[in-house]
């Protein structure tokens, strides 16, 4: 078909069968959240992570994305290899490690950045929620 003559393997793989699809207790001390929205094609990603009690290991993460097959495939990619990883090297994840393992197109880069900017905003999300009183339920 098509798509798979357009897309590799590994994005359609992600797209048929995305990775921890779901949500997260978005008001929870021990969890972050990163909102971003693609202005050029109006996609959206909601990504998640849920930290250890020793505040820096990532335990879970989840997303929901509202957008195109490499969007998709770049947030469920994403919430697998942040299973176990640190805040710190979540943090330093660029779009390029997710584009080059799914081998996105260069007209489909900006879906990887949106993963990039998801994670991003989840972690700094987490950090700010440690400084606040929020019960962590
Ligand atoms: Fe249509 Fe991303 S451009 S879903
Ligand atoms: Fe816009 Fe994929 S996120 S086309």
């Amino acid at each position: 078909s098509a798509i798979q003559r357009n897309y590799h393997e590994k994005v359609i793989d992600h797209f048929e069968k995305p990775r921890n699809v779901g949500s997260l207790n978005t008001k929870a001390k021990n969890v972050g959240t990163g909102l971003v929205g693609a202005p050029a094609c109006g996609d959206v990603m909601k990504l998640q992570i849920e930290v250890d009690e020793d505040g820096k290991t990532i335990q879970k993460a989840v997303f929901k994305t509202f957008g195109c097959g490499s969007a998709i495939a770049s947030s469920s990619y994403a919430t697998e290899i942040l299973h176990g990883m640190s805040l710190d090297d979540a943090a330093q994840i660029k779009n390029s490690d997710i584009a080059s393992y799914l081998k996105l197109p260069p007209v489909k880069l900006h879906c990887s950045m949106l993963a990039e900017d998801a994670i991003k905003k989840a972690v700094e999300d987490y950090k700010s929620k440690q400084n606040t009183e929020t019960p962590n339920n």
